[in-house]
């Protein structure tokens, strides 16, 4: 078998007490491996995990115990030198979708915000605003280059925050809750967008616990809750098997089967 994309290697994340209170452990041991092409989804109610996990694979969180290889290398175990290597070519291959579209703005205009990650990169500023203009219309947003990200619509932001991660030519993305906060339009424009990238070869790992919107889409199902995996394996036979005490409610309740499980039109 080809070596996976990312092994979580029991991944442990415990917060030290404070004021009083005892240590809390968000993240007890979690393993998993993700193999380029997938298109995983994690799903768990609110605080179970998922946007700390996203965290540690991302490399942008030491967890307090385990490791995350990154094509076979130590984003975590690893010496400094060969840390610092690996994180380079991480963020080449990893583009973060966050949940707070706002918070990832970084651009006055849509344009220049897509043209900060390449620009990162080394790109010289012509390339790296090719690359921006690309992506933009990709995301359906070339008339709105000049505007200010601000500005956008909630739909509109979130596919400004894709366009980013595109021209910087990510093949694997996460995007944390990526409904979130979308009207109905904005979530059918994203739920497009996602299925777009799928066919076009993406790695896509999709924290939610909104699956009903989705879940169609995925070729393998995590459930998350309270730190720890509690099923991992094809969609069809993880929500045979869900248990209602895991927070996550079965997304077929409106849906005959789950290849009907998604707010695309059929
Ligand atoms: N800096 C922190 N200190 C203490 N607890 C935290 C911290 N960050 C997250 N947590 C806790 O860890 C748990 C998991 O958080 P998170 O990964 O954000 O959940 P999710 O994204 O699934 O909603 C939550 O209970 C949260 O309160
Ligand atoms: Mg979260």
């Amino acid at each position: 078998m080809d070596t996976p994309l990312f092994s979580v290697n029991n991944i442990c994340k415990i917060f030290p007490a404070v004021a009083g209170e005892e240590p809390f452990t968000a993240l007890h041991g979690i393993s998993l491996d993700i193999f380029a092409g997938q298109c995983l989804m994690i799903a768990g109610s609110n605080g179970s995990g998922k946007t700390l996990l996203m965290r540690i694979i991302a490399g942008l969180l030491e967890p307090s115990g385990g490791d995350v290889l990154f094509r076979g290398q130590s984003l975590y175990g690893a010496r400094s030198v060969e840390r610092r290597e690996t994180e380079k070519a991480l963020r080449r291959e990893l583009g973060l979708v966050f949940q707070d579209a706002d918070a990832q703005i970084v651009g006055e205009t849509a344009i220049e915000d897509a043209a900060f990650g390449p620009e990162n990169l080394g790109l010289s500023a012509a390339d790296a605003n090719a690359c921006a203009d690309k992506a933009l219309a990709a995301m359906g947003l070339a008339e709105k280059r000049d505007n200010a990200p601000r500005r956008l619509s909630g739909g509109e932001k979130r596919r400004l925050a894709i366009a980013g991660v595109l021209a910087m030519g990510c093949n694997t993305i996460i995007m944390d809750e990526p409904f979130a906060n979308l009207d109905w339009p904005g979530v059918v424009q994203t739920l497009n967008i996602i299925r777009d990238l799928k066919n076009d070869g993406k790695t896509l790992i999709i924290l939610t616990h909104e699956l009903e919107k989705v879940l169609a889409l995925a070729d393998r199902l995590v459930i998350l809750h309270q730190g720890i995996i509690r099923h991992d394996g094809p969609p069809a036979e993880v929500v045979e098997q869900l248990n209602p005490a895991w927070g996550v409610r079965d997304p077929r309740r409106n849906y005959a089967a789950v290849k009907d499980c998604s707010w695309l039109e059929h």
